[in-house]
């Protein structure tokens, strides 16, 4: 969309998935303002997102995080062409938080209403980063709750290549921190320790899905048997009076990163990308990227890293998407609601008629 002939469009976007109440206002691939409001530390004393605890979290700061996001863009409502709001997949509860303000401010500024796929709102990261950024491009999105390889191959047009089977990837993070006592979220914890650990201290297994004839799935994923392992690691490791967190922190980022590595390289060459592009909250991995850049560069695939703050969740790039889908005529009805699962390939499902400009 980015050299469209029609004038650009600007957004007020809400992102109220998981544990960020998030608010952002922008211009086509440009943000104009972006408040996260994080609730990391009302739910690190229970180790784990608490959904109760989200949406209530949701509903107190809602209001002064839109207040802060359209103060910061320093527009008035006239200048808004329309309303976002992520309505899937995500915590049902924390979801109606924004789905309803979104829907409330739509119908009482008289907006177009647009409900954005979470995981859309991730690959968008990538074209604020690089707003030159074209389809079709190949994006790794990992996250608390997905490990998906997307073929991108056009506004609201997505091909999931491989996913995982069981854990997320900082899923798997944040279970193997807890194991190793550090604390939530597991994922940077983890990333710091490992920096003076040997990644080789430990073998744990990559974990793969096999086929039925007993070929392994070149591009799916899992990552339960290798948290099994670590655990098994860790009692035996206590049993025998040492810990050693760094050693064991290390050995298992390698072989996160070797295994998303491996599959999301084998995509790119197999489907012929040339650009990969990363996001989600795992995509600040040190051990990722490097590992990634390693493999990338010899074959000539250029990567995207959104900036971190793009990469965990946010509202810039729900907007980011929303302003795409504006300028291709797909509005939502008022009739939206949240939906705790709804697959990439039906974000469609999210639009009405098209309508013409
Ligand atoms: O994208 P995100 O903010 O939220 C979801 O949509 O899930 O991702 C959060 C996840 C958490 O599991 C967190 O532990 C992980 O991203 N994470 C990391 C790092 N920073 C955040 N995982 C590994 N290394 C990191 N540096
Ligand atoms: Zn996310």
């Amino acid at each position: 969309m980015g050299e469209s002939a029609t004038p650009p469009k600007t957004v007020l976007a809400i992102e109220t998935s998981c544990d960020e109440t998030a608010a952002a206002v922008v211009c086509d691939r440009q943000i104009l303002s972006n408040i996260v409001a994080s609730q990391i530390a009302a739910h690190r004393p229970y180790g784990g997102v608490v959904p109760e605890v989200a949406a209530r979290q949701h509903l107190e700061t809602i209001n002064p995080v839109i207040t802060a996001a359209l103060g910061e863009a320093n527009l008035d409502w006239s200048a808004i062409d329309g309303i976002a709001v992520t309505c899937a997949p995500g915590l049902v509860g924390s979801l109606l938080v924004g789905v309803m303000a979104a829907k409330t401010l739509a119908l009482i500024h008289g907006k177009p209403l647009l409900g954005i796929h979470h995981l859309e709102g991730h690959i968008y990261a990538s074209y604020l980063a690089e707003p030159g950024l074209q389809p079709p491009f190949l994006c790794l999105l990992v996250s608390g709750g997905h490990t998906s390889l997307i073929a991108v191959l056009g506004c609201g047009n997505y091909e999931i290549l491989g996913q995982t089977r069981d854990d997320a990837a900082g899923e798997a993070f944040d279970k193997v921190a807890r194991l190793l006592g550090l604390g939530y979220p597991g994922g940077p914890l983890i990333d710091r320790l490992a920096q003076t650990g040997n990644p080789q201290a430990f073998p744990l297994p990559e974990g793969s899905i096999t086929l039925p004839g007993g070929k392994i799935h070149p591009y799916d994923s899992s990552f339960s048997g290798l948290k099994t392992a670590v655990t098994r690691l860790v009692a035996k490791l206590k049993l025998e009076g040492e810990l050693p967190v760094a050693d064991i922190a290390a050995s298992f980022q390698a072989v996160v990163a070797k295994a998303l590595t491996k599959r999301a390289i084998a995509a790119a060459v197999d489907h012929h990308f040339s650009t990969l592009a990363i996001g989600g909250g795992v995509a600040a991995n040190s051990g990722l990227r490097q590992s990634l850049q390693r493999a990338a560069e010899p074959l000539g695939i250029r990567l995207i890293f959104p900036p971190l703050r793009l990469c965990t969740d946010n509202a810039a790039m729900i907007g980011c998407a929303a302003t795409d889908h504006l300028q291709a005529g797909h509005l939502s009805p008022l009739t939206l609601s949240a939906q705790s699962r709804l697959s990439l390939h039906r974000v469609m499902e999210l639009y009405g008629p098209k309508i013409d400009h």
